[in-house]
């Protein structure tokens, strides 16, 4: 019984000190300075299993379909290059701005550390966008078929010289009815 009190005691004097920082307005909220190791692992874990569970169901289409890839180039250029940005540049105003950092795209997945990057996971992400970080959900003006090209051209993006890039994310007759 002794122990059950001590226990209960405790938790409601956890409970209410997480309430009372919060309230406190003490936690640092600007983007220019980065989170605590404990709160950073707190969303990351979140994130990652957030996007893990809601993407366990997505079906994957044939991604090296050469239509799909160059029907992704040029909305990439548009909607993501300013903050994943493209080969040749390794930083801009929104990619240093934000915090958390938006990934920096062009580079292979494992040398950016993220395990949540499976094509499904991607194109999750896409679509529905990360809560309380830059990154938009794209599904609410744009169909399925046209995030697939964009994750089909992510998986291409790390191989890409700057001048392939520039081909492939150029609009041509043959997209331009995708333009908006
Ligand atoms: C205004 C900046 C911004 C724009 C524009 C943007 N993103 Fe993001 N994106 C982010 C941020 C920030 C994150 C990381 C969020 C986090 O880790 O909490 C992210 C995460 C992602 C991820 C998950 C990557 C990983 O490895 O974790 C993918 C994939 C992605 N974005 C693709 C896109 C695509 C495709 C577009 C264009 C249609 C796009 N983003 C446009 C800011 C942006």
């Amino acid at each position: 019984m002794q122990i059950l009190k001590l226990l209960l005691m405790v938790s409601v004097i956890a409970v209410v000190s997480i309430f009372g920082f919060v309230y406190s307005g003490l936690y640092p909220i600007g983007a220019d300075d980065s989170h605590t190791r404990v709160v950073y692992w707190a969303l990351e874990t979140l994130l990652e299993r957030s996007v893990a569970n809601a993407s366990k169901d997505i079906v994957v289409p044939a991604l090296d379909d050469p239509k799909l890839l160059l029907a992704g180039g040029p909305d990439y250029n548009e909607m993501c290059a300013s903050c994943h940005l493209k080969p040749g540049k390794s930083e801009s105003d929104l990619s240093l701005g934000l915090s958390p950092e938006p990934p920096n795209l062009t580079i292979s997945d494992g040398d950016h550390g993220d395990d949540h990057d499976g094509p499904e996971q991607r194109f999750w992400v896409i679509k529905h966008g990360i809560k309380a970080s830059g990154m938009p959900a794209w599904g609410l003006t744009h169909d399925d078929q046209r995030i697939w090209a964009m994750v089909a051209f992510i998986q291409k993006l790390p191989e890409l010289t700057p001048f392939q890039y520039q081909i492939l994310t150029a609009r041509t007759s043959s997209n331009e009815e995708h333009s908006h």
